[in-house]
């Protein structure tokens, strides 16, 4: 029955729900092993070797939800708050470029302080100082202002669906509906971004064929960008005591995107470094990843930024983070990026 999906995959044949279930059973190491140079090989067909860099700038931790899972919820009082200011942030990212990468991830919680006339100014901003593109990940935002920073100048945006279990969602999202984040994702893509999302993995009460579904979901919204990271328990939350995610379901379902969407770009995420700080990131790169999210926070803020415990990097610079980052490309013999990375579903002009 493997050897059926196995080949099913050689030849690029779509995969059922059914399919991806099995295949996000396996256990078997050398199995494992196949299906992770599977997804190897099917990245360097659609996406080559380069690896592409975005700086990660956590600009506020101050957030209005209160999701279940995260650290920066509103209801946790134990978290000591910070907003960096609007020239701070524009600073962060002309010395992101500096570190050579050549885009900008600008994330917070849901803030709104951050006015959309805020926004517009750092945006615009950014693009005056720095060569780099922007990617926003605010959260969810009325249309009409996604329409305006994307006009001043944003380029992509993420927003992970986080489940495609309906219940679920509606469990952990206290404030926010599963039909409200795919209209907000719907909007993005009408108004021309390029569109990143993704799902946690091992979430309290997923089952595996919630994930297989998270899947089929990838492919259905076209994604240019898909974030798959481990749920890690964070104890000042109403989770407080379930178990983390686990690192191989979260390869398994790194490669089997990469198997099912083709050329969408797919981080080695934070998260999954955080669990596994030795070798994560480069064992996702190796099973279908094409993407690094370094941290260019700046330091006194990292700790704060807490969405799960023991997050890596919260005591490094953002230049030894660039440091570290290329070591361990190169260590895999993979070179990195000197392009801006847009999506290679559609043609950007920039
Ligand atoms: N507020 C924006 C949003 O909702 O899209 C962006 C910031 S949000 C904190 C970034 C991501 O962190 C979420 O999409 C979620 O998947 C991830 N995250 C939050 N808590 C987590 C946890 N306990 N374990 C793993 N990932 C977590
Ligand atoms: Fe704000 Fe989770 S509580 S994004």
């Amino acid at each position: 029955m493997i050897d059926y999906l196995f080949e099913k995959i050689e030849r690029e044949q779509e995969l059922n729900k059914e399919d991806l279930c099995r295949l996000l059973a396996l256990e078997n190491p050398q199995e494992l092993e196949t299906l992770y140079n599977m997804a190897d090989k099917i990245r360097k067909k659609y996406v080559r070797d380069e690896v592409h860099l975005r700086g990660l700038i956590e600009f506020s931790n101050h957030c209005r939800n209160n999701c279940l899972y995260c650290g920066i919820r509103r209801d946790n009082t134990k978290l000591v708050r910070y907003r960096m200011d609007l020239d701070e942030i524009v600073d962060t990212a002309v010395l992101a470029q500096k570190l050579g990468y050549k885009t900008v991830v600008l994330q917070s919680g849901e803030d709104p302080c951050y006015t959309v006339d805020k926004l517009e100014y750092l945006i615009k901003s950014i693009k005056a100082r720095a060569d780099v593109a922007i990617t926003l990940s605010i959260g969810e935002r009325p249309r009409e202002e996604y329409k305006r920073l994307y006009e001043a100048g944003a380029d992509r945006f993420l927003m992970r669906f986080e489940t495609s279990n309906r219940a679920l969602y509606h469990k952990l999202h206290p404030d926010s509906s599963f039909d409200r984040r795919m209209e907000s994702l719907k909007w993005l893509r009408e108004i021309g971004y390029q569109v990143g999302s993704g799902t946690m993995v091992g979430l309290p009460g997923q089952t595996i064929a919630d994930i297989a579904e998270d899947i089929l979901k990838f492919k259905e919204l076209d994604l240019d960008m898909v974030g798959v990271g481990p749920y890690i328990c964070h104890n000042d939350t109403p989770l407080a005591g379930s178990a983390n995610g686990d690192v191989e379901m979260t390869l398994k379902v790194i490669a089997l995107t990469r198997i099912v969407t083709r050329d969408s770009h797919i981080p080695a995420t934070t998260a999954l470094a955080t669990l596994r700080p030795a070798d994560g990131r480069e064992k996702a790169l190796q099973c279908g990843a094409n993407v690094v999210m370094p941290n260019t926070t700046p330091m006194k803020y990292r700790a704060h930024y807490a969405l799960y415990p023991a997050k890596i990097c919260i005591n490094e610079k953002a230049e030894q983070c660039s440091a570290c980052i290329h070591r361990r490309i190169f260590s895999i013999g993979r070179p990195v990026s000197r392009d801006y990375g847009h999506s290679l579903k559609r043609k950007i002009s920039v």
